[in-house]
């Protein structure tokens, strides 16, 4: 939906005499993983051409987690990098740094003559309301036609202020750039002052616990099993719904204990059922949990199938292992079918996992 600001009319016309035309659609492309790496870190930055092709995105990260002494390094460094690799299928993205910093205006100017038509998605940080995005939008505009790119980049912004929460809505629907959001769990739980200091994950005080066996103070003091809630259930569904309204993706953010490879699975597998399309990674093991986390699995997708198949015209109800399908359980079932199919596109193991698939009936 167009913003309130522009007409719809006006809404795909560039922003600039000379810019692409804005996208109408933001076509899905596997991003199971975002692969974080800091371009001014010589002994990172020569890995990534061998990663290449074993990960969806490899993003140039120039915001937080790079030293303001290297901030200028981390451009010039992706600027080489992306000038010297051939990405293939793998998509390349950029964090640039934020709105309110001395150094984003020349990340733009620096990123988009020289590298533009290599990256495929900037990403914007602690956006905070469809303002944000029009800004970046117009200079994106600006320098693609001075750079006479023929593709727009694509805008991706962090969801990372209370701020932005609010206007979640607003932020997807500000450009026809937009092409997703990530939760930023560190920077959120600082700006709306909750009291964690880790980045994502949940938290073992925030609970709830079963009630006491009986009164007094022996049956309150008494064992109570309590469960573990999730910090981000709320964010994340809100940023799933605005995503899905406006066509675009979301994504998890950053799971900052490296070592917990059991939770972090957990946080990617919660995203995932939730909706969200990927997740970011910190460190190549991630890379592995996300796309194992992110790709249906082979029986989803055999289940999935098997509605497909007995649904027929996709209409009315049918009984299978004693459950009802209907039109509606149909329609999940395609989305687990369409994704498994865009993830075989790109990825040759899934592909014979899925394509070894037999329905009960056919032959092996
Ligand atoms: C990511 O940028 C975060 O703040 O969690
Ligand atoms: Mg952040």
């Amino acid at each position: 939906m167009p913003s309130s600001s522009r007409s719809a009319k006006d809404f795909f016309r560039p922003l600039a005499v000379g810019a692409p035309t804005p996208p109408t659609e933001i076509p899905a492309r596997p991003s199971r993983a975002i692969h974080f790496f800091d371009p001014s870190n010589a002994k990172m930055a020569a890995k990534i051409p061998q990663m290449v092709g074993s990960v969806d995105v490899l993003l140039g990260n120039l915001e937080d987690a790079v030293k303001a002494d290297n901030k200028e390094a981390a451009r010039e460094g992706l600027v080489k990098i992306a000038q010297e690799t051939d990405f293939g299928p793998t998509q390349l993205w950029t964090r640039i740094n934020a709105l309110d910093s001395p150094w984003v205006l020349d990340d733009l100017t620096t990123l988009v003559p020289a590298i533009g038509h290599k990256l495929d998605v900037i990403m914007v940080p602690k956006v905070q309301g469809a303002e944000d995005i029009h800004y970046v939008d117009r200079l994106l505009a600006q320098l693609e036609a001075k750079a006479g790119l023929e593709k727009p980049i694509l805008v991706h912004a962090i969801l990372e202020t209370a701020r932005g929460v609010a206007n979640v809505e607003e932020i997807c629907g500000a450009s026809p750039r937009m092409q997703g959001l990530s939760l930023g769990p560190a920077d959120l739980a600082a700006d709306r002052r909750m009291k964690t200091t880790r980045v994502g994950g949940g938290h073992p005080g925030y609970l709830v616990r079963q009630d006491p066996d009986g009164s007094g103070e022996e049956a309150i003091n008494g064992a109570r099993t309590t469960y573990q809630q999730d910090l981000w259930h709320y964010t994340i569904a809100r940023m799933v719904d605005a995503c899905a309204m406006h066509g675009i993706y979301p994504y998890y953010g950053p799971f900052g204990d490296i070592a917990d490879v059991v939770a972090c699975e957990d946080q990617f597998r919660n995203a995932f059922l939730l909706g969200c399309v990927g997740t970011w990674s910190l460190h190549p093991k991630q890379i592995a949990i996300a796309n194992r986390v992110f790709s249906p699995s082979v029986e989803d997708v055999t289940h999935a199938r098997r509605v497909v198949a007995a649904m027929g015209d996709g209409t009315g109800a049918v009984m299978l292992d004693g459950k009802m399908e209907d039109d509606a359980s149909l329609k999940q079932c395609l989305v687990m079918v369409e994704l498994a199919e865009e993830l075989a596109a790109i990825d040759p193991d899934l592909k014979k996992q899925y394509d070894a698939i037999t329905l009960p009936g056919e032959d092996a």
